[in-house]
């Protein structure tokens, strides 16, 4: 399948036109099957979109949100994905979508597994899923070089688990992250990303080269659910 590249000459435009598509999808899929769901990443680059979301018309009681990755700190704390998407996206119109959270009060991701995977599993198939990508690579909370990466990533029958703890070795934060099952068990996939800096790893990760050492590749190379990349400088 072919990856379809929206490549935008500023940020603003690309905000618009992905806020377009996004209301788009969820609209489609609400007039199929009465109801949508959309999982977003956390991090820096998507609070301009969650902003233009918020403010758009759409049947917002009819969405349901998750996240595809969480860091597990406070749900104050800044660093805190469902604490982005309670302040930018959760607000105005929006604010009648249901969020499900990935964080719950365990005190580490790990012993939350099951339960995560339980509160989520009535969501698939997913309507939409908005991921970023990291600088070396990695997508949702799946890093180059973490524990348990091979397991996060198989698409083996009978092996497959909705959500994950992930300890990246490069960034803060013990994590739960959706495997790569729970990420292409979906109708479709957007990766987000801004800067000159994303477009050369976006490059890198398009090379040949180990789908381990950057796990963006496995989206980007799968041939099971239509992906589109969206990127402004
Ligand atoms: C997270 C993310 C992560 C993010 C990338 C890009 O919670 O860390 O969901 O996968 O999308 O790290 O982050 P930036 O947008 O901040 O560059």
């Amino acid at each position: 399948m072919d990856l379809r590249k929206k490549f935008f000459t500023d940020r603003t435009a690309l905000i618009t036109a992905l806020a377009d598509a996004v209301c788009e999808r969820l609209d489609r899929a609400i007039s199929s099957r009465g109801r949508a769901t959309l999982a977003v990443s956390g991090g820096s680059t998507p609070k301009p979109l969650f902003e233009a979301l918020s403010g758009r018309e759409l049947a917002w009681d009819k969405v349901t949100l998750l996240l595809v990755d969480e860091r597990w700190v406070a749900v104050d704390d800044p660093a805190s994905n469902e604490h982005l998407v309670r302040s930018s996206l959760l607000q105005d119109r929006a604010a009648a979508a249901t969020f499900i959270p990935m964080k719950s009060a365990a005190a580490q991701p790990r012993e939350d597994e099951a339960a995560c995977s339980q509160r989520l599993r009535p969501l698939f198939p997913l309507d939409l899923v908005l991921l970023g990508m990291g600088s070396d690579g990695h997508t949702a909370s799946l890093f180059p070089g973490a524990d348990r990466l091979d397991e996060a990533m198989t698409l083996e029958r009978g092996k497959k688990k909705i959500c994950m703890a992930s300890t990246p070795p490069t960034a803060p934060h013990a994590r739960m992250t959706l495997t790569l099952a729970a990420i292409l068990d979906s109708r479709e996939i957007i990766i987000h990303i801004v800067g000159d800096e994303k477009k050369t790893v976006l490059d890198q990760a398009l090379a040949h080269g180990p789908v381990k050492d950057m796990p963006i590749r496995a989206i980007l190379r799968q041939e099971q659910v239509p992906v589109t990349v969206f990127w402004a400088p």
